[in-house]
C-alpha cells in the first residue's frame, strides 16, 4: 500500500471511475489540475443520473480541465442485480446542478469502461490506482473480464460505506447501496482497498467562505466550480446544515498527498445483501476478530474469538481543513 507521494519520482497513474454528480465533478476538477498524479482515463457508471448523463458529464469536465483528448469511456447503465435507484435529487436531473458546459467535441472510448480498467491495470507494468467514487459496477465487472485485476492495481481508492448509519438510507451510504453485490464483490477481491466511509469525508466540508473564494476567481474553471459549490450547499441548506461534505474529492485528494489522512485503521469489511432494512449496509469490523457460532443441539454456543483478515485500510481521522483549502487552490483559475 503507497502512502504519499512524497517519495515518488513520477506522478501516480489513476483511472477515475465516477457518476458525476457534482461532488464527483469536483473531484474530476481536482484531479486534473494536480500534477502529482496522471489520469489515464475517466470510467462512468450509473448512479447518481443514468449512465447517458454521467458518461457526457465526464466528457464535458475533461474538456473543462483543458483534457479533450483524455479517454472517457462509459460503463454499466445499471447495478449488477438490483434496480437503479438515482440521487438526482441531490446532484439535479442533469447531475451538474444546471451547470452548462459546451457539448463534448469528441465521442467516447469505444471501449466499455471495465475493459479500459482491465486493460490499464494488466497492460503496463507500472503500479495503477484506480479511485472509485460511485457505484462499484464497473470495478466488479473489471474483476469479472480480469481475475488478475485485484492485484495488478497497486491501489484501490473507494469512497462508500459507513460505520455508523447511512445516507441513502437509515444503513446504507448511497454508492455501496446503490450495488451491494457489485461492493461485496470489490471487498471480497483481495484488492488492496483504502476505504473512505462517510464518517472520514465528512471530516471534509465545504462553507459558503469557499464558495465565496472560488467565485473570486475569474477563469472558466472557478466558474464552473463555484456554480457545483452553490447548487451543492444549497441541497444542503435545505436539509439544515451549512456545510457539505467533499466526498469525492477527498478521495482523490488521497491519491494526490496521503498525509490528508493523519490516522487510519484496518478492517474486515463486509456488505449486507439480503437485508430488507439494512440492504446495502457495510458492516466494518475494525476488531479483526469474531466468535464462530457452534449449534450445540438445543442452542447456538459461541466458540472463542478467532481472527478475521482485514480486507481494507479506513482512513478515520482527516485534516479536513487543509484539504478544503487544498481543493479551493487547486480549483482557482
Ligand atoms: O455517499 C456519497 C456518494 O454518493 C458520493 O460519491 C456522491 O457522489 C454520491 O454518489
Ligand atoms: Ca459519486
Amino acid at each position: 500500500m503507497p502512502e504519499g507521494n512524497a517519495a515518488r519520482p513520477e506522478p501516480r497513474r489513476v483511472i477515475l471511475d465516477c457518476d458525476p454528480g457534482i461532488d464527483d465533478a469536483l473531484a474530476i476538477l481536482l484531479a486534473l489540475r494536480s500534477p502529482e498524479i496522471r489520469v489515464e482515463a475517466i470510467t462512468a457508471v450509473a448512479g447518481n443520473v443514468p449512465l447517458e448523463r454521467t458518461a457526457e458529464n465526464a466528457l464535458k469536465l475533461t474538456e473543462l480541465a483543458g483534457c479533450p483528448d483524455l479517454p472517457v469511456a462509459a460503463g454499466a447503465s445499471h447495478p449488477l442485480e438490483r434496480k437503479l435507484e438515482l440521487a438526482d435529487f441531490v446532484h439535479g436531473p442533469d447531475g451538474l446542478g444546471g451547470l452548462e458546459l459546451p457539448a463534448p467535441s469528441r465521442s467516447l472510448d469505444p471501449r466499455p469502461a471495465w475493459e479500459v480498467l482491465a486493460q490499464a491495470a494488466l497492460g503496463n507494468p507500472e503500479p495503477l490506482t484506480v479511485v472509485a467514487v460511485g457505484p462499484l459496477t464497473n470495478i466488479a465487472l473489471a474483476l469479472e473480464a480480469a481475475p488478475d485485476f485485484a492485484w495488478q492495481v497497486e491501489e484501490l481508492i473507494v469512497m462508500g460505506g459507513s460505520e455508523c448509519g447511512g445516507n441513502a438510507t437509515p444503513a446504507a451510504e448511497y454508492n455501496v447501496y446503490a450495488d451491494p453485490e457489485a461492493a461485496q464483490k470489490v471487498f471480497a477481491s483481495g484488492a488492496q482497498i483504502t476505504l473512505l466511509t462517510l464518517e472520514a469525508t465528512r471530516q471534509a466540508t465545504l462553507r459558503r467562505e469557499h464558495l465565496e473564494r472560488l467565485r473570486g476567481g475569474g477563469g472558466p474553471v472557478s466558474r464552473a466550480a463555484a456554480h457545483l459549490a452553490a447548487y451543492y450547499l444549497d441541497f444542503a441548506a435545505s436539509h439544515g446544515a451549512d456545510a457539505a461534505a467533499l466526498h469525492d474529492p477527498l478521495a482523490v485528494g488521497l491519491a494526490i498527498d496521503r498525509s490528508f489522512a493523519t490516522e487510519t485503521v484496518s478492517a474486515n469489511v463486509q456488505v449486507e445483501t439480503r437485508g430488507e432494512i439494512t440492504y446495502g449496509a457495510t458492516v466494518i469490523n475494525r476488531r479483526l476478530s469474531a466468535r464462530p457460532r457452534i449449534d450445540a443441539g438445543e442452542f447456538i454456543r459461541r466458540g472463542d474469538p478467532e481472527p478475521v483478515a482485514p480486507n481494507a485500510r479506513l482512513p478515520v481521522k482527516i485534516d479536513g481543513e487543509r484539504f478544503t483549502a487544498f481543493l479551493i487552490d487547486r480549483l482557482l483559475d
